[in-house]
């Protein structure tokens, strides 16, 4: 996820500029770049790769004089990393300079407006529009043209913005991207997160969505998007450095669970338009959406459990048969696959060395393959023939949870778009959908609201030796993904299982007391789980359900029951996943785990 920081004050900006951005680095980053105003013009340097490079090509930032600047470090999303697309941009006359966290969404329909009025564009990115934008409503009021694009534009943003001929004044403004703003006796900070400016200052401001400040050395002004001014409260920070980079999380695993609603917004939204889905990515019509008539999902891990949920999501919305494999066997199977076949591979890093390796086997064949990734710029990205990114940014803890839960909502995307084409729903139930869709963030965040309650139950399981999860359909795709959340950080030996497949072997491991998490959200199969739920209590099983609101019948064979809300049965995966999350997470932490780096874990796997 990007990072920002700016500085404006008594000082040499450059330094303070580079030394925030190191504390951002946790954040993930591949390019960095920050512009300093000497006196007379905007003066801008950018570096692929680690920040250290851009420390070194301005010495420490000494060679860039000044004391107001604007700093970025980029995650890449629209444009490889690359000097050309790193921030800041600045307009052709080099005289406005703009930072950016977020996503402009209708950047390419404001790109062809400014391009048809005269404006270059020299980057790949959704930000450089907001440069040109700037630029064309600038009259020599900056709070005004600040105003005017923020009302143009759509998507998140976090911004630093700096104006040549405001030599004194530097600006940020928000959008449902992090930006705090600071201030000290000898000057002003703008920042992603507290961790870039605590050293400096502990007292900060919470910039609010559609706000825009004004930043100079002795002091800010807060505006509404409508340029009128507000009066804000500053907040006392007292964290300490280590918590502040984990926004006062105790980990990147949990800080990363919190993520996941604005993750799940900012997969889905970009693609809604008009009632309608728009993956403008897989660069296919619908009549060669039409053509593919099997899918082979391949990938690893938990990507592997999000295409074991989207084999379901996709046969019965779109009527398409659909294989899922472990990249690692995919390779060495020499699978049969079709001229109508399309091959997706799921990767969050894009590196996984099976996976890519599935990729290119697939396409030495010739086969299309669809990337479903969320590093923008890695090897399964580069290599795809078309690729959807799941915008969930930078993930930090080993145990993914939020790329997790973006493969899923792309995979919705993607079958409901199969779907349409294919003439396989009906209008109604389309617009059903996309209702249930949009209302998962929400319904996310009220499941992690419920963080005490499972955490007081995990605590229960510290000891325990065995943990099973049991479901039918996509109950047991979700199964899968719990047990390994679960194993993955806890240590706590845990398989998952098809509900209905216990009895034939494994019901043997159940003991007096061994917990047995079933998941249930599946109307049509209610009583078909609850019958396996009897089956393993009658063998000393004590019983977690997850399940659905209406499904209040399952009390009655369980011992602790967390419902979800209501949403289309085949998106309850996005539901259920949360309070599993929840229980692995509490269950390591209670057993003091380093939940973040697991043992013999690695983030991205580039080995076989
Ligand atoms: O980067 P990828 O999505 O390709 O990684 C695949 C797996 O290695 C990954 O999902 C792994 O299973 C995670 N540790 C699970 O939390």
């Amino acid at each position: 996820m990007c990072g920002i920081v700016g500085y404006i004050g008594s000082n040499q900006a450059a330094p303070i500029i580079l030394d925030g951005l190191s504390k951002l680095e946790y954040r993930g980053y591949d390019s960095a770049g920050m512009a300093v105003f000497d006196g007379e013009k905007i003066n801008a340097k950018k570096a692929v790769g680690r920040l250290k490079i851009l420390e070194n090509l301005t010495h420490g930032g000494e060679t860039m004089k000044g004391t107001a600047g604007v700093g970025h470090t980029r995650w890449a999303t629209h444009g490889a990393p690359s000097d050309a697309n790193s921030h800041p941009h600045l307009n052709a006359k080099g005289t406005i300079a703009v930072v950016h966290n977020g996503i402009i969404e209708n950047y390419i329909p404001l790109k062809k407006k400014m391009i048809s009025k005269g404006y270059e564009f020299v980057s790949e990115t959704d930000t450089e529009v907001l440069a040109h934008l700037l630029d064309y409503y600038y009259k020599g009021n900056p709070l005004e043209a600040i105003s005017k694009v923020l009302h143009r534009v759509e998507g998140s943003y976090a911004l630093g913005i700096m104006f040549s001929e405001y030599p004194d004044e530097i600006y940020a403004a928000r959008k449902d991207s992090p930006l705090i703003v600071g201030q000290n006796e000898e000057g002003c900070f703008i920042a992603s997160d507290v961790p870039a400016i605590l050293k400096y200052t502990r007292s900060v401001y919470y910039v609010d969505n559609q706000e825009i400040v004004q930043l100079k050395r002795e002091g800010m002004k807060f505006f509404s998007v409508d340029e009128e001014e507000l009066t804000k409260e500053a907040v006392t920070i007292d964290w300490d450095a280590d918590a502040a980079e984990k926004a006062g999380y105790e980990h990147f695993m949990l800080k990363e669970m919190y993520e996941q609603p604005k993750t799940v917004t900012d997969t889905i939204s970009p693609r809604i338009k008009d009632n309608d889905i728009v993956i403008d990515e897989l660069k296919m019509t619908d009549e060669e959406l039409k053509a593919i008539k099997r899918i082979h999902i391949v990938a690893c891990g938990s990507a592997y459990h999000a295409g074991v949920t989207g084999k379901y999501v996709i046969e019965s919305l779109a009527r398409i048969p659909v294989e899922v494999d472990f990249a690692s066997e995919f390779r060495y199977r020499d699978p049969i696959l079709g001229d109508d076949c399309m091959v997706i591979v799921i990767s969050q890093s894009g590196e996984t060395a099976d996976s890519l390796a599935a990729l290119r086997d697939s396409k030495a064949k010739g086969y299309k393959v669809l990337g479903i990734v969320n590093v923008v710029g890695s090897s399964i990205a580069r290599e795809a023939d078309s690729v959807m990114y799941t915008w969930a940014g930078p993930e930090i803890a080993v145990a993914t949870t939020k790329a997790y839960s973006a493969q899923l909502a792309a995979l919705y995307l993607l079958a409901m778009k199969l779907a349409k084409a294919n003439n396989r729903v009906s209008e109604d139930r389309f617009q059903q959908l996309l209702v249930d869709l949009r209302k998962l963030p929400e319904q996310i965040e009220l499941l992690l609201g419920q963080k005490e309650k499972i955490q007081h139950f995990a605590n229960r399981y510290v000891g325990a030796k065995d943990i099973f999860f049991i479901g039918r359909g996509i109950d047991y795709a979700i199964s899968l993904e719990g047990s390994l959340k679960l194993k993955e950080i806890s240590y706590v030996h845990s398989e998952a299982y098809a509900a209905g497949e216990l009895k034939h072997g494994t019901i043997s491991l159940i003991e007096d007391g061994t917990l047995v998490v079933a998941v249930s959200t599946q109307p049509n199969l209610y009583q078909k789980t609850i019958s396996n739920i009897v089956e393993v209590k009658a063998r000393g099983a004590f019983i977690m359900a997850v399940t659905s609101v209406e499904n209040q019948a399952i009390e009655k064979a369980s011992d602790y029951v967390v419902y979800i809300p209501q949403t289309d049965p085949l998106f309850t995966n996005s539901l259920a996943i949360i309070p599993l999350q929840l229980f692995g997470y509490y269950v390591a932490v209670g057993k003091g785990c380093d939940v973040d780096k697991p043992r013999n874990l690695a983030k991205s796997v580039t080995v076989e």
